[in-house]
């Protein structure tokens, strides 16, 4: 009895909040809120092609896929889409990944050769596989297979150019520790067990080499979309790291690494060194932080102090955005830019966050 009560309560409820939201000039869902754009780096373009889709009504997840494919086609910062970022064979590689906040679903593709639209590779994953993530070679066939352009040259003259010029320098900065090589670019050998620990500090934390993550290395766009309907999506492509060993792959294509979405909380997107933020899952324990009810200021500078905590030498940033639109971001080792299209907003808004000089423990 109780239960059919409920029901028809319900049943009026939604009739006259129905009833009311026509009256008030809204469709049910469309609060006039959304959709709100937010992005790693000052990407204008890609929040711009994300914004216009989702305001034209296109879900979360398919704006968020205009938003990255833009970035991809403009080859964002050198590092994302085809022509950057070789790897220490001169070759450019793909990750991308995108996240259903309302499902949970993920599709990702990781190190993937000759097709440039990585996003769209990755929304493939998700929508006609069961899986979640696809890597190299074969993920290159299973595009093409459903319809991607390809086989693609992702080299640009530019992307050899560099590579060149790295090999001249000895193959330096490379991502190799404890090795002995024969000459400086390789093959390498293991450095003897004596010498191949990596030595923790008495505090715990570990030393890693020079960064090689510089101003001009943003490396990944990182993309959170709230649509009309106030669902949430997210999605990220890249290069990945310039000079990688072969084979290597970061956390661009790790949901809850690069990025994560839950339409009951909220979003995040992270950007950095993928390596070791690949250790922390950041976005994920931002997005968890959110729903035990931190402002996501607090949850994004929560999950970069985890980080620098073990390594205090991480360069990386990331941005959090709640369900309600809050935003903020949180960064170390560099000055951190995120862009933002809102419907208070008339134009891409750039917000900058400055690294903490000083964390809370230390
Ligand atoms: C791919 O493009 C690069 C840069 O334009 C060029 O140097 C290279 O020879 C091309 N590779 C193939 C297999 O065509």
């Amino acid at each position: 009895m109780a239960s059919s009560y409920s029901h028809c309560f319900y049943f009026v409820f939604f009739f006259v909040a129905l009833l009311l939201s026509e009256v008030c000039g809204n469709r049910l869902g469309d609060s006039g809120k959304y959709p709100l754009v937010v992005s790693t780096w000052p990407f204008v373009e890609a929040v711009r092609a994300a914004w216009t889709a989702a305001d034209d009504g296109l879900s979360a997840v398919d704006a968020v896929v205009e938003g990255c494919s833009a970035c991809e086609e403009l080859r964002c910062d050198g590092t994302v889409g085809p022509g950057g970022s070789p790897d220490e064979n001169g070759e450019t590689t793909i990750d991308a990944l995108v996240m259903d906040g309302v499902t949970m679903e993920v599709g990702a593709v990781a190190a993937m050769k000759y097709v440039k639209d990585g996003i769209k590779a990755a929304r493939l994953v998700m929508q006609h596989t069961q899986h979640t993530l696809l890597v190299g070679e074969p993920a290159s066939a299973f595009a093409i297979s459903m319809g991607l352009p390809g086989p693609t040259n992702l080299s640009s003259p530019e992307s050899i150019d560099k590579w060149i010029k790295w090999k001249e320098n000895l193959c330096q900065p490379n991502f190799r520790k404890n090795v002995l090589s024969v000459d400086s670019c390789g093959p390498y050998h293991a450095k003897d067990a004596a010498n191949t620990c990596v030595q923790a500090n008495p505090m715990g934390t570990i030393e890693s080499s020079p960064s090689r993550f510089g101003l001009h290395s943003h490396d990944t766009i990182a993309m959170a979309v709230i649509d009309k309907m106030g669902l949430i999506a997210v999605g990220t492509s890249t290069n990945g790291a310039t000079f990688k060993i072969p084979g290597r792959v970061g956390d661009g294509p790790i949901a809850g690494s690069s990025a994560y979405a839950d339409s009951d909380v909220g979003a995040c997107g992270a950007t950095g060194d993928g390596d070791v933020m690949m250790r922390f899952l950041p976005c994920y324990q931002v997005v968890e932080s959110m729903r035990r009810g931190m402002e996501p200021k607090l949850a994004a500078e929560d999950a970069i102090l985890r980080i620098t905590q073990k390594y205090p030498d991480f360069v990386g940033a990331v941005f959090a955005v709640n369900k309600d639109g809050m935003h903020a971001g949180a960064c170390h080792g560099w000055t951190f830019q995120y862009s933002v299209r809102s419907v208070e907003m008339d134009e891409v808004e750039i917000f900058t966050v400055q690294p903490a000089t000083v964390s809370m423990f230390t």
